[in-house]
Formats: C-alpha cells, structure tokens, sequence
C-alpha cells in the first residue's frame, strides 16, 4: 500500500486520531500537510513526519478553501484528505444546552467537514480521482445522553458523506466515512477521570478503549488505491459497540 508520490491533508492532525493519521500516512510515503486550529500543535506533528504544518480554523470556509489551495502550491497536488478536526461540546440534555455551545460544535464537526470538503472537491473532481475521509463516531448511527450537539453532527457527517459520495462517485473520487468508537485521545482524557475510562471499557464488547493507530490503519486503507470499490460507506471501528 505505498502511497509513493500522494499529497494528503489531515485536519485536525495535531493531535490523537488525526496526529496518527498523518503519522501512518506518512510512513507509506505521501507527503502529508498537517492542518490544526493549533498551528504549534500542527507543527510538532509537521515537523516529526517532514510534512506542511498549516494553521486552520475548519469553522471558517474562506480559511478551508486557502488550506486546500496553499497544500497545491506547496506539495503540487492533492490526491487524499482526512477530515478530522472535531471537538465534543458540553455534557447537557437538549434543554440546558447553551445555543453557543450548539452552533460552536455543528460549526466545527459538520461546517468544517463540508467546507473543507467543497474545497477538496473541487480540485479532485476536476482531476477525476481522490479519496476523503471523514471522521463520524459510533455516535453518527447511535443516540448518547446528555451529546445532543456532537451526536447530531457527526449523522449530519454520515449523511453529508453519503450525498457527496453520490455525486462524487461517476466523477473518479471517493468519499467514506468511518466510526470509531471510545478512542483514547486527549478529547477522551479531558473528559472522562480513571473511573469514568474504565466504566466505558467495561460497556465495550471487547473490554478495553480503542487506540489512535487502530483507526489510522482503517483510514488510511480507505485513503488507499486498496479501497477502490468502497465509496459512501459507513466503517465503524469500534471493538464491536455498534454491533450489539
Ligand atoms: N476520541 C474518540 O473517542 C473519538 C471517537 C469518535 C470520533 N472521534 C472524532 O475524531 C476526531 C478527532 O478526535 P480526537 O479524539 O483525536 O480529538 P483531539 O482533541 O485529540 O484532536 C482534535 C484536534 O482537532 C483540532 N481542532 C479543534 N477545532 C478545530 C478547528 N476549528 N479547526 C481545525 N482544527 C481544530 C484540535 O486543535 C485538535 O488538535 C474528532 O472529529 C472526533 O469527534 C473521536
């Protein structure tokens, strides 16, 4: 699965799951602009991988369109996008939740995934191929308590990633989704102490919390000439949560 010669952007690449997306994508050889609303943090991961730090709000279209336009100019193409960034938002029922809150997280998990997607295919549709990831949860085919704002974008994630896949498929570009379930990543640790970790493991069929690599390996496959035929789908990777 080289990827010799491939230029991909990760959002949200300078930490947990998008850090070791890039990471992986990386070792197979693509050259790897890593995007991050924290330009220090995007640059660690960067510099690491010999990659394109680049300082990226994803709430903001005009930021996600010069995003896919400074990685064209710098790395000379585009071939493969992981859109990653996301944030978790308060732990409150609908009722006391704060509008701001609201809008903050569909703007950032479900805006961004669109505008960077917009921009992403515009440049892949024109060259007839392309692969993009977009980060959904378990939580894009599944209800939590007390999330409604992250668990109504990351469905608003499947869905966009279904229409575009369907227009997106006659024209040479792919476009899937993946789930994962609890992944241990600083999202995670920030909110969640020893307890509440270990009550979430007892809750997975395959009682433990998933590791970043192990999403980075399905992402990067469904970045891959690899995954050729697989496009719109949904691929959790989640211990087997979703399968109960
Ligand atoms: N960790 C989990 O259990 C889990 C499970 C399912 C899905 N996810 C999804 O995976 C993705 C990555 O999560 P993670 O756990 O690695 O989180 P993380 O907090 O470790 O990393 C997220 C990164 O996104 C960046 N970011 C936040 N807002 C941004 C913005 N507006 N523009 C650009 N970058 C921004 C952050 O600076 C951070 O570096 C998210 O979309 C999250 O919803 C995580």
């Amino acid at each position: 699965m080289t990827m010799q010669g491939k230029v991909a952007i990760v959002t949200g690449g300078g930490s947990g799951i998008g850090a070791e997306c890039a990471r992986t994508l990386a070792r197979r050889g693509a050259k790897v602009a890593v995007a991050d609303l924290d330009g220090n943090a995007a640059g660690v991961v960067a510099g690491e991988i010999g990659g394109l730090a680049l300082a990226v709000d994803v709430s903001d279209p005009a930021q996600c369109q010069a995003m896919v336009d400074r990685v064209i100019g710098e790395l000379g193409d585009l071939h493969m996008a992981v859109n990653n960034a996301g944030i978790g938002g308060s732990h409150l029922p609908v009722e006391e939740y704060d509008v701001d809150d609201w809008r903050r997280v569909l703007s950032i998990n479900l805006d961004g995934v669109f505008y960077c997607m917009k921009a992403e295919l515009k440049h892949m549709v024109g060259q007839g191929r392309g692969a993009i990831v977009n980060m959904a949860s378990i939580f894009a085919v599944a209800g939590q308590r007390a999330l409604p704002a992250y668990v109504a974008s990351k469905h608003g994630v499947l869905g966009l990633t279904r229409a575009a896949a369907l227009d997106s498929a006659p024209k040479g570009v792919r476009v899937n989704a993946v789930g994962p379930g609890v992944i241990l990543t600083p999202l995670v640790e920030s909110h969640q102490d020893t307890a509440g970790k270990a009550a979430l493991a007892a809750g997975n069929p395959s009682k433990r919390l998933g590791l970043p690599a192990e999403v980075a390996e399905l992402v990067v496959w469904l970045c891959s000439d690899a995954a050729s035929f697989c496009n719109g789908g949904f691929y959790p990777v989640d211990g087997g949560f979703t399968a109960a």
